[in-house]
C-alpha cells in the first residue's frame, strides 16, 4: 500500500499549499510600490503594510488570534475581507460604537458569554500583552469600536479572488458516493424482511455502512442495529440535531481516516457488485496492463471523469496508473481498481466543492 500512500501524500501536500494564506504576497507585492523607500514596520512580528484601520487591528491581533482562526469554520484572520465579514462587520461580535456591549472585547477581557468566555482560550489576552507578544491594548481596541466607520459598500459583493471552496457535508459525501459507486441501501441493510425500509434497519457486518443518527428509519440508535454506523456518519463531521450536534465544517484527521476506510470498502463493493459499471465500465477483471493496455487506460481516464468531474491531466494519468495501478495490480486487479478508486475519493478534487 506504499505508492498509494505516497501518492496521496502528494495530493494532501498539493490541497494544503491552497490553505496556507499569508501576508506574504501581499507585502511583497506592496514592498514594490515604494513609499519614500520606508519598510512595513515590524509591528507584532507582522511585516505587511496595513491597508486602514481595520487592517491594522486585524494584523496587530493576529498574533495572539490567527493560529487558531486562519481555516476552519471561524476564518476570520484569513484576510481582510475574511475579518470584516466575519467579525468586524457582524452584530454579534461587534456593536459600532459600543464597546461595553461588544463580545468581542467581552472575550479579550475573559467575560463573554456562552462556552468560550475567553479568547484565546486558556491564557487573558492582558497577560499577552504584558508578556510583549501583541501590543495592541483592549483599550485600544475599544476605542477602535467607539469610532468604528461604518461598513464598507462592497462588504456583500463576493470578491472574484476570494477563496470560495468549502468540504463536501458528510451527507453529501454518503449520498454522491453512493451514486457515483451505483450502490443503493440494499447493499448494505438486510432485505429478508419484506417490510425492511420501514423497520429498524439491520446492518449486514463488514460494509462499513455510514448513517445520519436523525434520520429515519433510525431516529435513535435502536432504529439502526449497528451503532458504529451512526459514529462514522458524525465521524464524518456530520451533525445530530437529536444530540443538538452541530455538523464539522472543517476537515480534521476523524473525517479524513473515516472517509479512508469508507471509501475502500465502498470500492471494493462496487467493484465485487455484479454488473456493476460504476468502476469497471471498460475493462473486467481479466484485463490486465499487459493483456489490455488501451482499455486499462481507458478506464483509469473513465473513472478518474466519473469521479471528479473532469478529465485527468496527463501527468495525473501517469502517477495513477504508476503509483497505484501498476503496484496494486502486481497482487491483482480487483486490489488494484479498489486502489484507484479509493484513491479518487481522497482526492481534493472529490473532498471539496
Ligand atoms: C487556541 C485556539 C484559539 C485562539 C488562539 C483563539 N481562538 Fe477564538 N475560538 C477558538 C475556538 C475553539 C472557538 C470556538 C469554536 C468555534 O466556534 O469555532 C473560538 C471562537 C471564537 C469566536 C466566536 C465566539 C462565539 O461564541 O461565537 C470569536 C469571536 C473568536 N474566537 C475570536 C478570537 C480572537 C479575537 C482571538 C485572538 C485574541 C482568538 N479567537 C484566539 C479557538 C481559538
Amino acid at each position: 500500500m506504499s505508492p498509494l500512500r505516497q501518492w496521496q501524500g502528494a495530493v494532501v501536500l498539493a490541497s494544503l499549499a491552497l490553505t496556507l494564506t499569508a501576508c506574504f504576497g501581499e507585502s511583497t507585492a506592496r514592498s514594490n510600490d515604494t513609499r519614500d523607500g520606508q519598510d512595513a514596520e515590524p509591528d507584532g512580528g507582522v511585516s505587511c503594510a496595513a491597508a486602514g484601520k481595520n487592517d491594522e487591528i486585524r494584523l496587530a491581533l493576529a498574533p495572539a488570534c490567527e493560529g487558531c482562526h486562519l481555516t476552519g469554520n471561524k476564518p476570520f484572520f484569513a484576510s481582510l475581507a475574511a475579518f470584516e465579514s466575519g467579525l468586524v462587520y457582524n452584530e454579534k461580535y461587534v456593536k459600532r460604537g459600543d464597546p461595553g456591549n461588544s463580545m468581542l472585547v467581552q472575550l479579550l477581557e475573559g467575560a463573554a458569554p456562552g462556552s468560550y468566555p475567553q479568547m484565546p482560550p486558556g491564557q487573558p489576552y492582558s497577560e499577552l500583552v504584558a508578556s510583549g507578544r501583541v501590543t495592541l491594548t483592549i483599550e485600544q481596541v475599544e476605542a477602535w469600536i467607539r469610532d468604528l466607520p461604518a461598513p464598507p459598500g462592497q462588504l456583500e459583493t463576493p470578491s472574484p479572488e476570494e477563496f470560495t471552496v468549502r468540504r463536501l457535508s458528510a451527507e453529501e459525501m454518503v449520498v454522491s458516493l453512493m451514486d457515483q459507486l451505483r450502490l443503493t441501501l440494499e447493499d448494505f441493510v438486510s432485505t429478508s424482511d419484506p417490510n425492511w425500509r420501514n423497520k429498524a434497519y439491520v446492518v449486514n457486518g463488514g460494509k462499513l455502512f455510514v448513517w445520519p443518527g436523525d434520520r429515519a428509519p433510525g431516529i435513535s440508535n435502536e432504529y439502526v442495529s449497528d451503532s458504529r454506523s451512526i459514529e462514522r456518519f458524525e465521524a464524518l463531521g456530520g451533525g445530530n440535531s437529536l444530540l443538538y450536534r452541530k455538523r464539522d465544517v472543517g476537515f480534521g484527521p476523524s473525517a479524513a481516516q473515516t472517509l479512508v476506510q469508507m471509501s475502500q470498502a465502498w470500492c471494493a463493493r462496487a467493484v465485487d457488485k455484479k454488473n456493476n459499471p460504476a468502476v469497471l465500465r471498460h475493462v473486467t477483471l481479466a484485463d490486465t496492463s499487459t493483456r489490455n493496455p488501451d482499455a486499462v487506460q481507458k478506464n483509469l481516464g473513465a473513472l478518474y471523469l466519473r469521479m471528479l468531474g473532469q478529465p485527468p491531466s496527463e501527468a495525473e494519468a501517469k502517477a495513477l496508473y504508476e503509483q497505484v495501478y501498476l503496484p496494486l495490480e502486481a497482487q491483482n486487479t480487483r486490489l488494484a481498481w479498489i486502489g484507484v478508486c479509493a484513491a479518487l475519493i481522497r482526492h481534493p478534487l472529490w473532498i471539496t466543492y
